[in-house]
């Protein structure tokens, strides 16, 4: 894909979710070339570090607190970037984990799939009105949705395992899914930003929503609950090597990937990147349009039962 940077650009503004860390930290410096840069992030101190090396490089960036995995924290972060009344031109759903041990987010839901999904989707769903025509929304999905994924399925993943908005919430999974634990959470997650992008892809034909798998990353911080050992190796042993593995990628080069599919000036829409930057088919499943609008109909259901926070707390601090 040909990245253009039309001299106007930098009057534009660029959402990241999760650029503390990994794909999303890589991702918010090279944005600051394209921009102002608006950090969603859950750690101030990590936020105040990624826009000081912003500004170290001359670029400029606005930091809004907020935690995904809490709904109402999603929603209060959509109004204070709204209330900031920058050129908002992309917004990039980036911020995601993978833990072995499932939680329970504020509204008592599965922690994994609150971050992957629920956040991500109530943040997204509270910044349309906002987002002039033209605005590309990008989300960071991953193969592993799919159950004929075969190196997913050989590092243990069984697909997305999806009942229903509501049980994954609850935690619950379909059956015959992987036997390692927080893979069925985080596929299925990962399966609903899918959903998302294809579904308001056709809903939002004034905006723009794609998705990139980034491939592989051992040289992020994704699977930061494995012992360190494992990180170490993962890091300075296999990350080195990945720009050469099939499926695999590095933060750095995940990032320019992300950045030109975010910045393309086409009028593309419901794109499935892959790893390369070439369009990808996902499961089965997910390009059933039906069972994509079922998924966000019932993630829709889910959320409007959390009360909306008509008083966002002054949580932001803006620095250029
Ligand atoms: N790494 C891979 O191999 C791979 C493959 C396919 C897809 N992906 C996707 O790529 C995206 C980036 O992952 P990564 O590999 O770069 O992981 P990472 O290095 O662990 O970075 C994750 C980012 O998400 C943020 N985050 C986590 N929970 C959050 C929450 N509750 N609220 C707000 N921010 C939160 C983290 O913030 P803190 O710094 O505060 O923890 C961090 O900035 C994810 O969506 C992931 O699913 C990754």
């Amino acid at each position: 894909m040909a990245q253009s940077t039309p001299a106007s650009s930098i009057a534009q503004a660029w959402i990241i979710t999760g650029p503390t860390a990994g794909i999303g930290r890589r991702t918010a410096l090279g944005l600051a070339k394209h921009g102002t840069v608006v950090l969603v992030g859950r750690n101030r101190a990590k936020l105040d570090g990624v826009e000081k090396e912003i500004r170290e490089r001359g670029g400029r960036a606005v930091s809004v607190v907020a935690d995904l995995s809490d709904v109402t924290s999603a929603r209060r972060a959509a109004a204070q970037i709204a209330a900031l009344g920058l050129p908002i031109a992309g917004l990039v759903n980036n911020a995601g984990i993978m833990p072995s041990k499932s939680f329970k987010s504020a509204q008592g839901w599965d922690g994994t799939y609150a971050t992957n999904h629920l956040g991500p989707f109530a943040l997204t769903e509270a910044l349309v009105p906002y987002l002039p025509d033209g605005a590309n929304v990008v989300f960071v999905v991953s193969a592993v949705e799919d159950p004929e994924r075969k190196p997913a399925v050989a590092s243990g993943f069984r697909g997305a395992r999806y009942i229903s908005a509501a049980a994954s919430a609850r935690g619950e999974w379909a059956p015959g899914g992987s036997s390692k634990p927080g893979f069925d959470a985080y596929a299925t997650s990962k399966q609903g930003n899918l959903a998302t992008v294809y579904a308001f892809a056709r809903e939002f034909p004034r905006l723009r929503f794609n998705a990139v798998e980034p491939g592989f990353n051992p040289g992020s911080d994704l699977g930061r609950d494995a012992n360190a050992a494992l990180r170490l190796i993962a890091k300075y042993l296999l990350s080195p090597i990945a720009p050469m593995i099939k499926y695999w990628s590095t933060p750095k080069v995940a990032a320019r990937l992300i950045t030109n599919v975010l910045t393309d000036q086409s009028r593309r829409t419901g794109v499935y990147y892959d790893e390369k930057g070439q369009p990808m088919a996902g499961s089965a499943q997910i390009r059933n349009t039906a069972f994509q609008d079922r998924v966000v109909a019932e993630t829709r259901a889910l959320l409007a039962a959390v009360p909306i926070d008509e008083a966002p707390r002054s949580n932001r601090k803006v620095r250029s």
